[in-house]
């Protein structure tokens, strides 16, 4: 078993490696410089865990699909989507980047993990006492999820045609829409003081330092990192209302070790 992974802030990367802890095999970020064709072409069962961001792949994780899309021509897979509350088929959505091979999905399923965006309102962070809660649940869901596995249970969450338009017409529609702008709008506040800290966790090398300002290159995945270890709360994407809290992740040290 091989399992690969895109996390923002930590989520997806906890839930994929308890379950390659619990399933064996090697697990993996896709922004490891690994050889990757290699690893997926000598597997024969790949699971994948991502955030869903409005009912949708990541882009960066789509863009890790599409490049390696033929190696898993004839492979079995298992889809895990974390999300904060909902995203009606976010499981289903990542078979949509597979059109043309043939592979086959033995389970699919939705987690529910805390939200790491801090300035909607309606979603605030969760404290600590709610994210430990949070977690036992998600780890309870996932020792259900991989005894199902091993007793070759199949589940797909959200394949039905009423999850699916529930993902498209509630919320995909509206973000494939505004995704493209919303690669180019990453705001600075006059609070940032350029300590760089956003420059080294932006898994898409999209800001640098420029004459002691943080300047974006337009390819923005929205994973909320910079958001979310700014230490002036200086910078926001896809939302720009003021940060209230941030979130650090299952043990709240998320970046403590950024520099
Ligand atoms: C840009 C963005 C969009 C999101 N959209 C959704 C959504 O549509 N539904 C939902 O339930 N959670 C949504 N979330 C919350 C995350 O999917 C959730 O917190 C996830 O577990 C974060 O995983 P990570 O820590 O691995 O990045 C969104 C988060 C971000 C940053």
């Amino acid at each position: 078993m091989l399992t690969l992974y895109f996390s923002g802030t930590g989520n997806s990367k906890y839930l994929a490696e308890r379950f390659s802890e619990i399933m064996g095999g090697d697990c993996y970020s896709i922004e490891e410089e690994v050889d990757f064709e290699n690893l997926i072409t000598t597997a024969s069962t790949i699971a994948f865990s991502y955030p869903i961001y409005g009912s949708c792949v990541p882009q960066i994780l789509r863009e890790f699909v599409t490049k390696n899309k033929n190696y898993l021509n004839e492979k079995k897979l298992i889809i895990f989507c974390t999300q904060a509350m909902f995203s009606g088929d976010g499981a289903r959505v990542f078979i949509e980047l597979l059109e043309g091979i043939n592979f086959e999905v033995i389970y699919a399923e939705h987690f529910n993990m805390p939200n790491n965006i801090g300035n909607i309102p309606v979603l605030p962070i969760k404290n600590r006492e709610q994210i430990k809660k949070a977690f036992k649940k998600v780890d309870k869901k996932l020792y259900k999820t991989c005894e199902n596995i091993k007793n070759e249970v199949i589940k797909k969450r959200g394949f039905n045609a009423f999850s699916k338009g529930l993902g498209f017409y509630s919320q995909r529609k509206y973000f494939l829409k505004s995704e493209e702008r919303k690669k180019k709008d990453v705001k600075i506040s006059p609070d940032c003081i350029a300590c760089s800290k956003c420059v080294e966790v932006c898994p898409m090398k999209n800001l640098q330092v420029i004459d002691k300002k943080i300047e974006q290159k337009g390819k923005c995945t929205l994973c909320y990192r910079c958001v979310n270890i700014c230490p002036n709360k200086a910078i926001t994407v896809l939302i720009h209302s003021k940060v209230k809290k941030q979130y650090k992740g299952v043990d709240g040290k998320l970046f403590e070790n950024v520099k």
